[in-house]
């Protein structure tokens, strides 16, 4: 095996990529390296482009349930332009002294998301700075003002420091992006879908920060808080890839680096349901939520052996609460603001499993998810009547991702 790179990660065999990142044979002197790439074949379209030992992206759906005994080397795919700073940013050293994370968008969510992640130390959440942006600059400044009142009593240097910045100074200096900007949510009182009728607005905004993030050659993580939360993260990945044609041109954000963060609230109600039942115990250690933030999102008190009643229960109590609180005449922002961003960042940020909508077969799908440099599904036994519901869901999402012109030809 013929080794590439004097960093952290080598290639494996594939002198054409290393020329591509500047990388001559390794030398003989160096440790081994951490990690090995090898290149493989794969549409870029559909599955990551960097994948660890442990995910096999050829899996498509399956990657839900079954995971590989077996253990090879990381592995890439070498025709993608976009690939090459996704194999340098893993030849640097490993990050120290925490994650800068920006966000954009100060309004209801954003701000209770950030309240929460600027009262976490540093050391529990990981996050060393946190860079906040709003396009109306007195809103910007107000959350300057409040995250920078947040403090403990003879605490020194433990919360993370909050600062303002713009797209482009977010996209020069974090490892981590959350957008959670809108236009506009629909107002108390809309009936029917309340999210999917922000996608275009909320996708104009967004593609001036993907423009941002190529400015800046940016290879952090970009995070989708703002609704319809997969098909802006998919918008991302499709907008952020395609040339001017709208054909597939790979020079942007790879899939896996994208995430949409919603299913946190939707566990927090399923689990809110389930507390009232008694059944809490139950979900917290087997039960689960995949799919999407809307209402086709869905429950499982116990994925191995599901009882099909109170399935379908937690599944209601995730896909109704908003409109309760919405009938009660407030929007509904505490919960997702708290469960989808402020607690699930930090151990998503740490490795962790954690709840996210990540690139599964072409679309992003909510799911366990595991960061690894990017974020990937975690796998885990299930019932069958279990898998059957979630790989009819994900061709059901395929269909709608198509209809909605988010795919490629
Ligand atoms: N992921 C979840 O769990 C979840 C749950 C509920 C709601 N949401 C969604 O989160 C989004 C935000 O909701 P909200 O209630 O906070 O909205 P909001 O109207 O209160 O706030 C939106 C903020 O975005 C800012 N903004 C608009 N354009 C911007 C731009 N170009 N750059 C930077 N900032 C910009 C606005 O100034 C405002 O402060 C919505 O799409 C909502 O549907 C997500």
């Amino acid at each position: 095996m013929k080794l590439f790179g004097q960093g952290r990660a080598a290639v494996a065999d594939d002198a054409a990529t290393a020329e591509r990142l500047g990388w001559g044979p390794r030398r003989r002197s160096l440790p081994e390296p951490e990690l090995v790439l090898a290149p493989r074949q794969g549409d870029p379209r559909r599955e990551p482009w960097v994948a660890p030992p442990w995910y096999r992206p050829g899996l498509g759906v399956e990657a839900l349930r079954w995971r590989p005994r077996s253990r090879g080397p990381w592995t890439y795919l070498a025709g993608v332009p976009g690939v090459v700073s996704g194999l340098a940013r893993l030849a640097e050293p490993t990050r120290e002294g925490g994650w800068s994370v920006g966000l954009a968008g100060l309004g209801r969510v954003g701000g209770v998301a950030a309240t929460v992640l600027a009262a976490s130390p540093s050391r529990v959440s990981g996050i060393r700075e946190l860079v906040i942006h709003d396009v109306d600059a007195a809103n910007q400044q107000r959350w300057l003002l409040e995250l920078g009142s947040i403090a403990r009593w003879r605490g020194s240097g433990e919360l993370p420091l909050v600062r303002t910045g713009t797209p482009e100074e977010i996209f020069r200096r974090c490892d981590a992006f959350l957008f959670a900007a809108t236009r506009g949510v629909p107002p108390l009182g809309t009936s029917g879908e309340v999210r999917l009728v922000q996608l275009t607005p909320n996708r104009a905004i967004l593609r001036g920060f993907l423009a941002a993030a190529r400015r800046a050659a940016y290879s952090g993580l970009f995070l989708v808080v703002s609704d319809p939360v997969e098909w802006l993260a998919q918008a991302a990945f499709f907008d952020s890839n395609s040339d001017g044609e709208g054909r597939f041109a790979g020079e942007g954000i790879a899939p896996e680096r994208i995430a949409g963060l919603g299913l946190g609230v939707m566990w927090a109600r399923a689990l809110a349901a389930a507390r009232r039942r008694g059944w809490d115990e139950t979900l917290a250690r087997r039960g689960a939520v995949y799919g999407p933030h809307s209402t086709e999102v869905v429950a499982f008190d116990d994925v191995a052996a599901p009882d099909r009643d109170r399935s379908a229960r937690l599944s209601r109590a995730a896909r109704e609460c908003n409109f309760k609180v919405r009938e009660l005449g407030h929007l509904p922002y505490v919960g997702p603001g708290v469960s989808s961003v402020g607690l699930m960042l930090p151990p998503l940020l740490a490795g962790r499993e954690a709840l996210a909508s990540v690139f599964v077969d072409a679309i992003y799908f909510g799911a366990p998810a595991r960061l690894k440099e990017g974020l990937y599904p975690t796998a885990r036994p299930m019932a069958d009547e279990v898998w059957t519901a979630l790989a009819g869901l994900h061709a059901r999402l395929l269909a709608q991702a198509r209809g909605l012109g988010l795919l490629w030809a």
